[in-house]
C-alpha cells in the first residue's frame, strides 16, 4: 500500500496535464465561459427540490384531501407493498399499528412520529420509491389523510390542508425532548 501512492499520485499529476494541454488547445476560440461548466438553474426546476416541509407545517403546498378520498391512491400506488391495511410486508415497513411501550417496541408511522407533516413530506418526496416526486399534492394529502386515518388518528372524512394538518395530534407527540429549547 504504502509503495502504491507515488504512482497514484503521478497518475493524477499527468491526468492534470493532460487537461492542462487541452484547455490550451481550446483557448484559441475561448468562448465567453470558457469552462462551460453546467447552466443556470430555472426557478421552475428549483421549485421541485424546495419541498421541504417543516415539523410545524411550515411550506405545505395549497390543496387538500381525506381519507376517503386517499384509499383509492393507496391501494394503488402503496398497498402492493405496504398491505392493504397498512400493516407492511416483507421489505416494507408497517405504517400503522404497532407500540413504543411493547418489548421490543414496534415503530411505526402512527405510533411514532411525532408530526404529521413529516408523513406528508416523506411521502411527498420519496414515495412510492419507484416513482418519487409522481403524486400530485392533492393525491398526497388525501393518502397522508389515509393512512393517519387507517391508526385512528383522523375521523375519515376530515380535510386535511395546509391549515388543518399541522395541528393534527399524533399519539407520539410528547414522546420526544426538544433539544434546542434547552
Ligand atoms: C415498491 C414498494 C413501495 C411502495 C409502492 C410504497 N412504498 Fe413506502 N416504503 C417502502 C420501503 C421499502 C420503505 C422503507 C424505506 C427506508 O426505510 O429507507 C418505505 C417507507 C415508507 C414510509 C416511512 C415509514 C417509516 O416508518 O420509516 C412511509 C410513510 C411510506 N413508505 C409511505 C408510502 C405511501 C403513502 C406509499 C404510496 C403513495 C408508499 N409508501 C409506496 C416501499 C414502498
Amino acid at each position: 500500500m504504502f509503495m502504491r501512492k507515488p504512482v497514484f499520485m503521478l497518475s493524477i499529476a499527468a491526468g492534470v496535464f493532460t487537461l492542462g494541454v487541452a484547455a490550451i488547445g481550446l483557448a484559441a476560440d475561448a468562448p465567453a465561459n470558457p469552462v462551460a461548466l453546467g447552466s443556470p438553474v430555472t426557478e421552475a426546476q428549483l421549485a421541485n427540490w424546495d419541498l421541504i416541509v417543516a415539523p410545524d407545517g411550515h411550506n405545505l403546498p395549497e390543496g387538500s384531501g381525506t381519507a376517503a378520498q386517499g384509499l383509492a391512491v393507496y391501494q394503488q400506488k402503496c398497498a402492493a407493498c405496504h398491505g392493504t391495511s397498512g400493516e407492511g410486508a416483507s421489505g416494507s415497513p408497517a405504517l400503522v399499528g404497532g407500540s413504543v411501550s411493547t418489548t421490543p417496541p414496534l415503530l411505526t408511522v402512527g405510533s411514532y412520529w411525532p408530526h404529521a407533516s413529516t408523513l406528508f413530506d416523506y411521502v411527498r418526496r420519496a414515495m412510492p420509491p419507484t416513482a418519487p416526486k409522481s403524486l400530485s399534492n392533492t393525491e398526497v394529502y388525501q393518502v397522508t389523510a389515509y393512512v393517519l386515518h387507517l391508526h385512528g388518528v383522523i375521523a375519515e372524512n376530515f380535510v386535511l390542508n395546509k391549515n388543518t394538518l399541522p395541528a393534527v395530534q399524533m399519539p407520539n407527540r410528547d414522546g420526544f425532548i426538544d433539544v434546542s429549547a434547552n
